[in-house]
């Protein structure tokens, strides 16, 4: 199972927002072949490691009864972009089959499994279930809580200042700050800003990173239609979801039924406080810079609403060559 789970982690950019999930057929406690869901909407890993299978040994299906098939997640049983993995299981005549984990998601939860055992397959859940579920926290986060998981992230001058009143621009934190946010950006389903960030900054925000990924989608919250598509870098790369609704509530229990388990907010200070304010927030990156805006800058938060009085506790911090990188969770 450990070697199921490091096989699906090599996907974890590309997989999202579906689970990552890894594979493999043993005979005779041996690895005779290995899959992974490389890519989101791309075949599912059982069936790769049974596609793999039958390549190296040019048996048909019938020779399988005493193979066994380790997967990290349950089987589907439904026919989403790919067909039902429970079906070319059963059709392969595999007899045993172990799972990490049941899968969350109600379109599954517990039908894969019931599935392989009416059809006489012998069924072990719960192998590694721990990893698994950590492995996809974004996932399990999003079904169990029926909303995806939202993190913002801020960068703030030593004296917590998000911005100059002025409106000039100014980069608050290093070059390697923003090249980790890159990366943390990918980590991402979507990225959500307000109005007057792209009013003023005219931000790009893809996750411009070195390796490939499948691009967050953009969502946009502003009510003022004035924001134009020309000219304007937000609405490159990729679709952009612009929503008019301010009730922030009311806008993340709409996402229950969307594709994003996990929403990276990228806002100034309005937006993240509100947010904050109606209790939304998970997790909360800081990269902290050791200058500062002094009069001339916007405070992050009033001084009654610190991070821990909003409820939040410092999870780790480290270094980012003169900024310090801060992650904060909800307690
Ligand atoms: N330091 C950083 O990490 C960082 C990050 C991002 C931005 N910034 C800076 O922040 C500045 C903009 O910050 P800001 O605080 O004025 O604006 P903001 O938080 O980026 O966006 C506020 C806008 O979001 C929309 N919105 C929709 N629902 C809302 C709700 N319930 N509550 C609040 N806003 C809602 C409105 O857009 P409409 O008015 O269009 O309807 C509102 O004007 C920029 O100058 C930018 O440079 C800093």
């Amino acid at each position: 199972m450990l070697r199921a789970i490091s096989l699906a982690d090599a996907y974890k950019y590309t997989a999202k927002p579906n689970p990552v999930v890894g594979a493999l057929i043993l005979k005779d406690e041996i690895i005779i072949s290995e899959g992974a869901h490389e890519r989101f909407g791309e075949n599912h890993a059982e069936i790769n490691a049974i596609e793999a299978a039958n390549k190296q040994f040019g048996k048909s299906f019938e020779s399988f009864a005493d193979l066994i098939l380790i997967c990290t997640l349950e089987p589907c049983n439904h026919s989403g972009k790919t067909g039902p993995c429970t079906k070319a299981i059963i059709d392969s005549g595999i007899k045993r089959v172990i799972i990490g984990s049941e899968d969350p998601n109600p379109i599954v939860a517990g039908k894969g499994i019931d599935k392989l055992i009416e059809n006489g397959i012998n069924v072990e859940v719960g192998l590694c279930k721990n990893l698994v579920e950590r492995q996809n926290k974004f996932f399990f986060f999003k079904h169990k809580n029926k909303r995806p998981y939202l993190t913002a992230k801020i960068a703030s001058s030593a004296d917590g200042k998000s911005h100059k009143k002025d409106g000039s621009s100014t980069w608050i934190t290093c070059e390697e700050s923003r090249q980790d946010v890159q990366r943390v950006r990918a980590k991402y389903d979507a990225i959500l800003t307000g109005g007057n960030t792209v009013r003023d900054d005219n931000p790009r925000m893809n996750a411009r990173v070195n390796f490939e990924v499948n691009q967050p989608k953009k969502i946009l919250l502003s009510n003022k239609h004035d924001l134009k598509k020309t000219g304007n870098n937000f609405f490159k790369d990729t679709e952009v979801q612009v929503i008019t609704e301010t009730n922030l509530k009311k806008i993340i229990s709409s996402f229950q039924d969307s594709e994003y388990c996990s929403i990276l907010i990228e806002a100034g200070p309005k937006l993240v406080n509100a947010f904050l304010l109606n209790d939304l927030i998970d997790e909360l990156i800081i990269y902290q810079s050791q200058d500062l805006l002094g009069l001339n800058g916007v405070d992050w938060f009033k001084k009654d609403n610190t991070i821990e009085n909003l409820g939040f506790k410092l999870e780790s911090s480290y270094k980012i060559k003169t900024d310090t990188k801060y992650i904060y969770k909800k307690c």
